[in-house]
């Protein structure tokens, strides 16, 4: 019996929360999840939108629920859990119905899965979904993958339900099968990137200027009236003047200093070194994480390997700490929009890199002021397609730069680990060096490999005169 006009399985919280944007936009939608007592939680709880959720007991009474041609939404675990949905459904679907995976998918899992389901006549759309549950709730940012026409069937519940930006809605088709999986997983990279440098300012308040959480909240709150304006800069002021309601404590102070991590920033890294690319300050900031997640070894370590001069007293300014926190943003922003741009080539996505900075201005994770300039220096002035090149953002950097060099040398002089600033400082250092250093890696290279190199004042390939003639 037809009762709903979608579907949805894996009511968890992105579910629960996209389940209800979708039913407030005016669409029935039938759920199902292994545990159905969650889909009762939401049902129960979801008042005058609980007349448009059907609960479904089963995936096949969700396929009978809805009419052909079907749309069903996917928020499982990424992993094997799409795979095992996707091997119930279809046998249960008919020819012309879309699967859309809504989750945090490696875009390599949705090339294949839409390549075995259009074989039977499926069509199959990857969407990132940025902005976690609230976003889901209230409009998230969705970057989609899939063909033209998938995308078309759907486009207008993705539109109602996307997070808006001065009208415009966030959500966008991409590219083919995996670009909307990719380029939510490079958002992502950018997000541990910006997370980790708002979280090296944190560190250097406290460790460096022995500011307490509530001081160091108030700093983030002043920033965020400024060129750092942010959802994660206004997220980081609330958490850090949060009181532990249990001990009345500062609740950060409360928090065990161990980072987990799903893998989309480590996909990012691994996805941009494939390319050629570097990702450096995306992959200290995974490093960090993982160095974070083995806390008994820096407990073991924290008495034995000498210190570094944590009493030196060298003031680090609130004002060089926002301009180090400008020029991290911006090239981490950077160094994802390369990656984005090296992908679309390898891969052949035509990439629209200003669209997609344009779909991140409201809904996701890492909205900020700053994707307006870049938004701009995409449409306009870029210099080679290089964010760093254009106009603006040479004026940003220059005006900045010597900021982020006190901070790093600050922290580097006191021992206090800034990894995601000073892989910023060493990408920007190397980035601007006309004449870098690997004449002698070149050199290194013939010496041992005969590898060859390129002269300064000849065309083709020369070798040095490492080795004497009766040596070759
Ligand atoms: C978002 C977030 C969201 C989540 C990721 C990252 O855009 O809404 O990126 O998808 O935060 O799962 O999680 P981890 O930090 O656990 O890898």
């Amino acid at each position: 019996m037809i009762q709903a006009n979608m579907g949805l399985i894996g009511v968890g919280t992105m579910g629960s929360a996209l389940a209800l944007n979708i039913a407030e936009h005016g669409h029935d939608v039938a759920l199902w999840n292994l545990d159905l007592a969650a889909v009762d939680g939401l049902i129960a709880s979801a008042g005058n939108l609980a007349s448009r959720l059907v609960r479904c007991e089963t995936v096949k009474a969700l396929v009978a629920a809805i009419p052909t041609p079907r749309a069903i939404i996917l928020l499982v675990p990424a992993g094997a859990p799409v795979d095992i949905i996707i091997d119930e459904l279809i046998p249960l679907l008919s020819v012309g119905d879309t699967i859309i995976d809504g989750g945090n998918s490696d875009f390599r899992d949705t090339v294949s899965r839409t390549k075995r389901l259009e074989a039977v006549g499926l069509a199959y759309l990857g969407i990132g979904v940025s902005g976690g549950s609230e976003g889901a709730r209230r409009g998230p940012s969705i970057m989609a993958g899939g063909t033209a026409a998938t995308y078309a069937s759907i486009a207008p519940v993705l539109e109602a339900i996307s997070a808006k930006y001065l009208g415009d809605p966030c959500v966008a088709h991409l590219g083919p099968d995996g670009a909307g999986h990719f380029v939510k997983t490079v958002h992502n990279g950018i997000e541990y990137a910006d997370m980790q440098i708002i979280a090296e300012a944190y560190g250097l308040m406290r460790d460096g200027s022995g500011l307490a959480a509530s001081e160091i909240a108030a700093v983030f709150r002043s920033w965020n009236r400024g060129a750092l304006e942010s959802y994660l800069i206004e997220v980081t002021a609330e958490v850090l003047a949060a009181k532990d309601p249990t001990t009345g404590e500062e609740m950060v102070d409360m928090i065990v200093d161990q980072a987990g991590q799903k893998g989309t920033g480590r996909w990012t890294v691994i996805e941009a070194i494939r390319m050629g690319q570097t990702a450096s300050i995306i992959e200290a900031a995974v490093g960090a994480r993982v160095l974070s997640s083995q806390k008994a070894t820096r407990e073991l370590a924290a008495p034995l390997l000498v210190p570094a001069g944590t009493d030196i007293m060298i003031p680090i300014s609130e004002q060089d700490l926002q301009s180090a926190l400008i020029v991290g943003r911006v090239l981490a922003y950077a160094q994802g929009f390369r990656i984005l741009n090296a992908a679309s080539d390898e891969f052949d996505w035509s990439l629209d890199l200003a669209r997609i900075a344009e779909i991140w201005r409201a809904g996701c994770i890492i909205r900020s002021a700053m994707l307006d300039d870049i938004v701009a220096a995409f449409r306009t002035d870029l210099h080679e397609g290089h964010l760093v090149l254009s106009e603006h953002f040479i004026n940003v950097l220059t005006r900045n730069i010597a900021g982020l060099r006190r901070v790093v040398s600050a922290a580097v002089l006191k021992g206090l680990p800034v990894p995601a600033l000073a892989a910023a400082l060493s990408w920007f250092d190397t980035i601007r060096q006309a004449r870098g250093t690997t004449d002698l890696i070149q050199a290194q290279r013939d010496y041992f490999g005969a590898h060859s190199f390129q002269r300064i004042d000849a065309n083709g390939s020369h070798h040095g005169p490492w080795h004497s003639t009766s040596d070759v």
